[in-house]
């Protein structure tokens, strides 16, 4: 049975805006930050405390955070203690660690092997969940690695259960490259699901090659009921190449009110947010709902 409700966590204003060289000002990120609040998102991604040399386009983490981070729901990634120091010295209630599950994909991203990366992340959940704060866990290359190619769905449950038993609440599964098939997608929920039960999960699909709807729909069948999508349908990973955007938030919200699931998010209000950042990024929006949108 598909859910009444579905929960999507908007992360435009980190993944959608990461991959950006030239820098967004940072009141404009805010005044983007506010409108998607306005749309009715309870959960958003709103920046990143990564190297400024490896990201420059987040090296105003802290100002983001001073000028917007007080709301509940307000999520930020960071990489290793540094950033998981500096999240919580600003305020951050929410953190998204990320790893891949590929050793190959994590180099490049993070300067790290899954392992070396994952026994320094354990010790910093525990700390996390000893403070009450909530962990997030994103897993890159859940499915595909841009550089190792197609991924064991087997590694990818053993990634996901090393979090699950290290105390993350949720684990944000990710198609990285947007390469996975609905069929594939089906089958890796199916399997988290099912041996995973007490940890919350979230897909989280990249639409290089326009499947990230239909794999949306797959999660669905799989009893998915959380997913991360970025309005406008901006992002990328830079680390990940051949990685486009995410799947548009407007596109998904819109499918899913078409079929009876209730978002809590006003698909008009996030037109309205692209025509804010739309001056400050270089990539076109191609999204269904935007393109057919009349208030462009
Ligand atoms: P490194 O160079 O190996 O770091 O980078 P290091 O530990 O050797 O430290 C070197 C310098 O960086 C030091 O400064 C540190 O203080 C500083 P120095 O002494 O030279 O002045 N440093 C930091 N500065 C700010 N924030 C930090 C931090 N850590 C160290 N957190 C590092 C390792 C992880 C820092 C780097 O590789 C990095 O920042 N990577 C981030 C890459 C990234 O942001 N990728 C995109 C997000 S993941 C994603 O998009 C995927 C996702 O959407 C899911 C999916 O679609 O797959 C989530
Ligand atoms: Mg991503």
């Amino acid at each position: 049975k598909l859910p009444d409700y579905v929960t999507i966590i908007e992360v435009g204003p980190r993944d959608g805006l990461q991959n950006e060289t030239q820098f967004v000002p940072t009141e404009k990120k805010l005044a983007f930050i506010r409108q998607l609040w306005t749309a009715g998102f309870k959960e958003m991604e709103v920046t990143s405390f990564v190297s400024p040399k490896w990201v420059p386009q987040m090296m105003d983490s802290k100002e983001v955070m001073k000028q917007a981070g007080n709301k509940k729901g307000t999520i930020v990634l960071a990489p290793n203690k540094k950033g998981i120091d500096d999240a919580l010295s600003s305020g951050a209630k929410s953190i998204a660690v990320f790893l891949g599950v590929s050793t190959s994909f994590n180099k490049k991203n993070i300067n790290k092997s899954t392992s070396e990366a994952m026994e320094r992340l354990v010790p910093e959940i525990n700390s996390l969940k000893a403070k009450g704060i909530f962990v997030r866990a994103c897993i890159s290359t859940a499915f595909y690695c841009p550089y190792e190619g197609k991924i064991d769905p087997q590694s990818t449950l053993d990634l996901c259960r090393q979090f699950a038993e290290a105390g993350a609440d949720e684990l944000s599964v990710a198609d990285t490259i947007g390469e996975a098939s609905p069929s594939e997608a089906f089958e890796l929920f199916s399997l988290l699901k099912q041996q995973l039960p007490s940890t919350l999960l979230t897909a989280h699909f990249h639409d290089t090659k326009k499947m990230a709807l239909a794999n949306i729909y797959a999660s669905l069948l799989a009893g998915i009921d959380r997913f991360d999508s970025s309005t406008g349908g901006l992002g990328g990973c830079p680390f990940a190449p051949g990685a486009s955007g995410n799947v548009a938030t407007e596109d998904v919200v819109y499918m899913l009110h078409r079929m009876g699931i209730q978002t809590g998010v006003n698909p008009d209000l996030l037109i309205e947010a692209i025509s804010m950042i739309k001056p400050y990024v270089s990539r076109p929006f191609l999204s269904g709902y935007y393109i057919n949108s009349k208030i462009k």
